[in-house]
């Protein structure tokens, strides 16, 4: 990213799974940092993390620890961000914030930069990242509403026990670890034991059956593709595996479009690689897609329940794209603005 200016950043968070990727993604993509300054809960304050080769002292997090930072990015949890975004925007900082306390404010843009980059010019000082399973979609249906138009989506989640924190990836191990080893395994980080096993739930339920995870996904896509009619209905479900969130996609399309169509059109989306040929076992899968940074898209189909349906398989690492990557990709975009 060729420019002059150096920027201090903050990473609020620093310890944890996706703060950990934040500050590796820096470093990787280069971005043009005066200084990075880490924060994380007060049983880490002195721990050190490593940034770009060097060692970081994970500092205390209060109100007035903003003066001077030009961006702060927040992967702490909604309490922390809600607690701390408005001081740091109020001392001047760009906030990028990972958590969903702020997604759905009206003067917060809800940004994926592939998908609607100028909605950061209307930040008021916050700028929030998607829900790691709303990214990859809307990477998805973007380009297909562009040429096709899109009419209803029905999306089915595979997602990661990273994606719950490292609470949840730890207790997955352990529990593996201990069926191998024919004990019974301990369950704390969400319902029901996820080794061997499938959770069609976990997140908070509402009245009507869905869950909070479910109705994020549909009020968040709605934001970021300016459709707030959007039919689109979510089924969220947690599975064993470490890293990387599948999606299961229909999608009805205005004007018909062949599998043939569809290929053609995600494979020059901005961030989207297709990897699809059943007949020679290609199709995207989390192991092989953990650690790379692009949405992968496979098993494209023409619906064979309506005239204009397109059925897709994609997978994302919800720690780097559905995560980390986003937020470092936003303060980028910012930064060409001419925003910070
Ligand atoms: N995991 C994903 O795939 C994903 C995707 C999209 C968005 N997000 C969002 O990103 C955020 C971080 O998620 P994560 O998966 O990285 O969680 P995590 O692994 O559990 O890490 C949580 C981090 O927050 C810090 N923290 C907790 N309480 C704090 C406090 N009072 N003050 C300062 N720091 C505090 C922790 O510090 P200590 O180590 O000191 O406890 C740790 O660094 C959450 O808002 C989550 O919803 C996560």
């Amino acid at each position: 990213m060729p420019t002059s200016k150096r920027l201090n950043v903050a990473v609020v968070g620093a310890t944890g799974l996706v703060g950990q990727q934040l500050l590796q993604i820096l470093a990787q993509r280069k971005f043009p940092v005066a200084s990075v300054t880490a924060f994380a809960s007060e049983r880490s304050v002195g721990a050190r993390v490593p940034f770009n080769g060097e060692h970081l002292t994970l500092r205390h997090l209060d109100e007035t620890v903003f003066k001077g930072i030009d961006i702060v990015m927040f992967a702490a949890g909604a309490d922390v961000s809600l607690l701390y975004a408005p001081a740091a925007a109020e001392a001047g900082a760009l906030v990028i914030d990972k958590s969903s306390a702020w997604r759905m404010k009206a003067n917060v843009p809800l940004v994926v930069p592939e998908v609607n980059p100028e909605d950061i010019r209307d930040n008021e000082g916050i700028i929030a990242s998607p829900n790691c399973v709303t990214i990859p979609l809307t990477m998805v249906l973007e380009p297909l509403r562009a040429r096709f138009g899109v009419k209803r989506v029905v999306v089915s989640s595979y997602q990661a026990a990273s994606g719950a924190g490292r609470a949840l990836m730890d207790e997955l191990e352990d529990q593996t670890q201990a069926i191998a080893a024919g004990k019974e395994p301990s369950v704390a980080a969400t319902s029901h034991q996820l080794a061997y096993n499938v959770i069609p739930g976990g997140w908070k339920p509402d009245a009507d059956g869905y869950n909070e995870e479910e109705m994020k996904l549909v009020h968040e896509t709605r934001k970021i593709l300016h459709d707030a009619e959007l039919p689109i209905a979510a089924t969220c479900v947690r599975v064993p595996v470490p890293i990387g969130h599948s999606e299961s996609v229909l999608i009805e399309t205005n004007e018909k479009a062949s599998a043939d169509d569809a290929r053609l059109v995600l494979g020059s989306a901005p961030g989207v690689l297709v990897e699809d040929d059943p007949h020679a076992k290609i199709y995207p899968t989390p192991h092989h897609v953990a650690g790379k940074d692009e949405v992968y898209v496979g098993r494209i189909r023409e619906d064979l329940s309506s005239s204009h349906g397109l059925i897709i398989w994609l997978v994302s690492d919800n720690l780097r794209k559905g995560a980390a990557l986003n937020a470092v990709q936003i303060a980028e975009r910012a930064l060409e603005m001419g925003v910070i």
